[in-house]
């Protein structure tokens, strides 16, 4: 092997690593390419005030006034959409991504593409983002214009899959979904007595990477992350409304975009993430998640995201959360699946944690495999360490 093509694997696995738990890691290519010393913004791990993507990137034409924390949630959904990675529409130069660049075809059709849909849902659906790209493309370069041929029999009482609104199904009051999951969990004193969690464990990423991780966690909101890999440690905080990174190539600061999935995994720890007073939530029907009968609820988070969870109709347990980011362009979803729940000091716990993404790097399998319930955690556990 060269050494030019090992530079690019460590590169490569070190960007998975990167996004192990938080993240895409191309995130950071604004910043350099401003010009800006990464290590500088460490210093300061303060969240990044929002910026419309045109201020925050160099050639933004037609996502103009698209908050800069929806970029990510936007490429990442115009791939799946067409079932493409980035490389379709970017630029690489070795190593070095130039987003910016409009030299290929497919950026370019992309942007009329992203006009299009932002004008057809405006004039067609009362401003209403029912068009997505993949409501044409379904994961194909190219929509698929015509129906195939021999037409598949419909079932006599047809409901296209997929298609046709599922039929009415009787309500279910999602307070009494609520207050039996909450019972599931654990008696209200088990609950409330756990303040810290530390926890070991493995994490399978979707290219097969398995690693080892720690965690230690102060409820409600301070997270320390320890990976141990190949290329060295890579450790991730965040305590309150900040956190950092680090890695062997790089210390900053988390933007918001790794901030939300650090805070999406405090929730996927905390021994009962919904509290009371429950919020306002509305039956969403029932879902079958392998053989188990699920009812949903949806709601608002105080992020502006949707939330859709999926109770367990026999156990009463969470089985699933989907958060929706909603952008002009279509929804690019997250998906916690939680499996394996068992007893710790009372209360029920999954010790299998699917997440998945619509981005390649941070879909993964996390097994917890030792937990201890309130060691003493000290806060420098949480500090950003000292930039070099
Ligand atoms: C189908 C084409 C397409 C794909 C695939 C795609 N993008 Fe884009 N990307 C665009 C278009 C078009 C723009 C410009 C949008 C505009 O003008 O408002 C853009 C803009 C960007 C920018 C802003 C660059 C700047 O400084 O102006 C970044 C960063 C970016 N994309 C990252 C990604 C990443 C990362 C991926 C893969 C996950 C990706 N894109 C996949 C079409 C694409
Ligand atoms: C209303 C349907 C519709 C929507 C919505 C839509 N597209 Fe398309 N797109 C098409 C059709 C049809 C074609 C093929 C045109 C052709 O064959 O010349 C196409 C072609 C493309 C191509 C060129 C593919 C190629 O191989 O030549 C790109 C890139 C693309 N779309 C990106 C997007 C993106 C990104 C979005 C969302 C922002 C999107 N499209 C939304 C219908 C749609």
């Amino acid at each position: 092997m060269t050494r030019s093509t090992l530079k690019r694997c460590v590169t490569a696995s070190v960007i998975a690593i990167g996004a192990f738990f938080l993240g895409t890691n191309w995130l950071a290519y604004p910043v350099s390419a401003r010009g800006e010393d990464p290590g500088q913004q460490a210093a300061a791990p303060t969240p990044t005030a929002e910026k419309p993507a045109e201020q925050a990137f160099k050639n933004i034409k037609a996502l103009n006034g698209l908050p800069e924390s929806q970029l990510a949630p936007v490429m990442n959904m115009i791939s799946a959409s067409l079932g493409v990675q980035c490389i379709q529409c970017h630029v690489k130069n070795g190593d070095v991504w130039e987003f910016d660049k409009d030299d290929k075809k497919a950026k370019l059709t992309a942007r009329k593409m992203i006009q299009m849909t932002m004008d057809i849902n405006k004039t067609s659906f009362e401003g209403h983002i029912d068009v997505s790209c993949y409501t044409c493309h379904q994961g194909h370069g190219r929509p698929v214009p015509v129906p195939s041929l021999p037409r598949p029999m419909p079932p006599a009482n047809a409901a296209a899959p997929g298609g046709a609104r599922p039929p009415e199904q009787p309500q279910i009051n999602p307070q009494e979904v609520l207050a039996k999951y909450s019972k599931a969990v654990g008696a209200k004193e088990a609950i409330d007595k756990i303040k810290t969690r530390e926890l070991k464990g493995t994490h399978v990423a979707a290219n097969g990477m398995n690693l080892e991780f720690e965690i230690k966690l102060v409820l409600p909101d301070k997270v320390a992350v320890l990976v141990t890999a190949p290329q060295g440690a890579i450790a991730q905080g965040v305590s309150g409304d900040s956190g950092w990174v680090k890695n062997p190539r790089e210390q900053r600061a988390m933007n918001n975009t790794e901030l939300a999935r650090a805070r999406s995994l405090i929730w996927s720890l905390d021994p009962l993430p919904i509290k009371e007073p429950y919020p306002r939530m509305l039956f969403a029907g029932t879902e079958k998640i392998g053989d188990k009968e699920t009812i949903r609820l949806r709601m608002n988070t105080p992020d502006k995201r949707r939330a859709v969870l999926y109770f367990d109709k026999e156990s009463g347990l969470l089985l699933r959360r989907v958060l929706y980011t909603d952008t002009p362009v279509g929804s690019d979803p997250e998906q916690i699946d939680f499996e394996d729940y068992r007893d710790e000091d009372g209360v029920k716990i999954p010790h299998t944690i699917r997440v998945s993404y619509l981005d390649n790097f941070s879909t993964a399998t996390r097994k917890i495999t030792d937990m201890k319930t309130n060691v003493k955690v000290d806060d420098s556990a949480f500090a950003a360490p000292a930039a070099k």
